[in-house]
């Protein structure tokens, strides 16, 4: 219908003809439906029942235009109503048989709730035993200097590890390669803070993060995994000192009755070296599949800090002495949840993930 139709109108109807989509649109219930028919369409003082009135007392000429014109407005009205009319109804069904499906007394469906990853999980909660102890943390980057890798912790030149077949370089920059240990960490921060170690009267500080390692992947072996670096340094610091932090460490990790020994090892950043042992967790020390029968499982390398790496820092080892140890997150971890092989733990399935629960 055209506007120049609806100038035939009263004008009171031709403005609620002009409207007459957008109160239909806003009726969301039947009741709001019904009144709008009533106002439009009703038998009386509708806008219908008005044009009925308006052409009755309309001059001879204008009655056929004015009839066919209130004729098309009613039909339009009602097909509009009624076709809401049935999109309500409809709409209203399908609540009530929903309502009628629904078990209220069934839980809601929640959303999935995430949590964090077994291996963070453990090296958070050796973060924090060493936290308890004063330990700080420290990070350093993944991508590091030959220097931090290898120079500043005493390692030739001729070493086999700083060997391409065992390190990953930086193909555009040959004295760049991804850190084989958390053990540049202790060059990075022995330097930083050797200018305050007299004001701060020693350092203590624990440096979890990845390593990287051409090793082939197997049970025991990932070419990525992660480490958790320790060092203390103070002023006679000797081998009971070591021993006495990682027996607290051990037995805070695996319980009050772990034992521990350390048997002598070489690492070039230390001296003397040693490998922990602690009793096996699983068979408390009986002797198991998992220690093979020994009753103990190896667990870290760790030593005093070597008079070179200090040097190397620029603190005088005359008067400055330490320890540092450094920990396989992942052989830990398959240690305590007893996983035959670390692939697991990087393979996310949510079913196994599930089940780490018990690392906790
Ligand atoms: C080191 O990396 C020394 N930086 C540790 C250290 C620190 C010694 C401070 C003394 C003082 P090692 O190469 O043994 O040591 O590695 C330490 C641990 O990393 C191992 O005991 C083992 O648990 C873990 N590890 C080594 N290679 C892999 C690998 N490919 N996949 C998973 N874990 C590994």
């Amino acid at each position: 219908m055209d506007a120049s139709d609806l100038s035939l109108l009263p004008p009171d109807i031709a403005e609620a003809s002009r409207s007459f989509e957008e109160q239909l649109a806003a009726c969301n219930s039947l009741d709001a439906l019904l009144r709008l028919k009533g106002t439009f369409t009703g038998r009386e003082h509708s806008h219908a029942a008005r044009l009925m009135e308006a052409l009755k007392a309309a001059p001879k000429e204008q009655k056929k235009d004015l009839g066919a014109l209130a004729n098309q407005l009613k039909q339009a009205w009602e097909a509009g109503i009624k076709a809401r009319q049935d999109g309500l109804e409809a709409a209203r069904r399908r609540a009530a048989e929903l309502a009628a499906k629904m078990d209220p007394d069934l839980p809601p469906p929640m959303p999935m709730r995430g949590a964090l990853h077994p291996l963070q999980r453990l090296q958070d909660r050796l973060v924090d035993i060493f936290a308890s102890l004063g330990f700080h943390v420290e990070e350093g980057p993944e991508i590091e200097t030959e220097a931090h890798n290898f120079d500043g912790l005493n390692i030739p030149g001729d070493h086999p590890a700083r060997g391409s077949s065992d390190t990953f370089y930086l193909e555009q920059h040959p004295e760049l390669l991804l850190r084989t240990h958390t053990s540049p960490v202790q060059v990075r921060v022995l330097r930083r803070l050797a200018p305050e170690l007299d004001a701060r009267g020693g350092i203590r500080f624990v440096a979890p993060g990845r390593v990287y390692r051409k090793d082939d992947i197997d049970p025991t072996h990932s070419p990525m995994f992660h480490q958790v670096e320790g060092m203390l340094v103070g002023k006679g610091i000797g081998m009971h000192h070591l021993k006495g932090t990682l027996e607290y460490a051990m037995r805070a990790l695996f319980g009050p009755d772990t034992r521990i020994r350390l048997r002598p090892s070489y690492f070039p950043f230390v001296e003397p070296g040693a490998e922990l042992d602690v009793s096996c967790p699983l068979c408390a020390g009986k002797g198991c599949r998992v220690c093979k029968g020994s009753g103990w499982v190896e667990l870290l390398g760790a030593g005093l800090i070597h008079p070179n790496v200090l040097r190397y820092a620029g603190i005088d080892p005359e008067t400055w002495s330490g320890f540092a140890f450094g920990l396989g997150v992942e052989r830990t971890a398959m240690m305590v949840s007893q996983t035959p092989d670390l692939r697991l733990f990087f393979e996310n399935d949510q079913r196994f993930i599930r089940q780490m629960g018990g690392l906790d």
